[in-house]
């Protein structure tokens, strides 16, 4: 497995494989990789015959109160679990070769960002379009993976594929969740357990949602409704947001369509903020 840290460097290694015949599948993360990373890891390798890793903590998606600082750098152990799975390229580039001090050009997705977390955080879709669009250039991979749990980030990323015709195919994959019904998150981890327990209401309220359209309701307010009362039981959760939504467009959808409509909730569980959601 080869690292690279010069942008130099993994652009023309990057063009070496698509002229030596290779399918690039790019799986972009901030690190501290967990499960859920692994099975894009695994997803791209079987899609791809050379699979690119990326590890890079984007400041330009935090915002100046937002936990950029803390969030979780733990290099040696993500290391150690994309070599365990066949990754054959890590990109970890530095903030001032991605972010040099004059740099002052940014990728605006004007619609799918701007509901839900684009509003409560405001320019973060504007970091991760704009992060995104520069490891598509410097990697130009066939596929690039990204997980369901961030499902408004999935809904702007494949929205600027389409608008700017980037060739790359965009793949989801499923929302990994711990034995428990707990999607994984580095954020997790800043959890306290009482934190962890009232955490857990959120995928309950998901799968609570889930059963409703299974059992033939399809208004939307009243699944809405149902997610609201059962956040709203625990003492540490604030809701930031509750929505059912369409899952490409992100704008609110009326009654559930099959597979089209997603519930997604951000909550804050005391200081620590959490996002999910669920397809039905
Ligand atoms: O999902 C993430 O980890 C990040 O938003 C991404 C896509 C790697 C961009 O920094």
């Amino acid at each position: 497995m080869q690292v690279i840290e010069s942008i130099e460097e993994m652009q023309t290694v990057a063009m070496q494989l698509r002229f030596g015949g290779h399918l690039i599948g790019l799986v972009p993360t901030m690190g501290n990789l967990h499960d859920g990373h692994i099975s894009l890891i695994k997803q791209a390798k079987e899609k791809s015959d050379k699979v690119i890793v990326t590890i890079f903590v984007n400041p330009k998606q935090f915002g100046p109160s937002e936990d950029f600082a803390e969030y979780p750098r733990t290099w040696k152990e993500d290391l150690k679990k994309c070599e365990d799975n066949g990754v054959d390229i890590i990109f970890h580039p530095s903030a001032e070769a991605m972010f040099p001090k004059d740099f002052s050009t940014y990728l605006n997705e004007e619609t799918v960002s701007e509901v839900m977390c684009g509003i409560s955080r405001p320019s973060h879709f504007k970091g991760v379009t704009t992060v995104c669009l520069k490891l598509f250039n410097l990697v130009r991979p066939d596929f690039s993976f990204f997980g369901q749990k961030d499902a408004q980030q999935c809904a702007v990323i494949k929205k600027i594929v389409r608008d700017l015709n980037i060739p790359t195919e965009i793949k989801i994959g499923e929302t990994i969740r711990e034995p428990d019904g707990l999607a994984l998150s580095s954020r997790n981890q800043y959890l306290t357990k009482l934190q962890r327990e009232d955490a857990l209401s959120i995928s309950k309220a998901l799968t609570k949602a889930k059963d409703l359209v299974d059992s033939g309701i399809k208004s939307t307010d009243r699944i809405i409704a149902e997610i609201i009362h059962m956040l709203s039981q625990k003492r540490r959760i604030r809701i930031i947001y509750v929505q059912v939504v369409d899952r490409e467009t992100m704008q609110a959808a009326k009654t559930v369509l099959q597979n089209q409509t997603i519930a997604c909730v951000a909550v804050w569980v005391d200081d620590v903020r959490l996002i999910d959601n669920i397809v039905f």
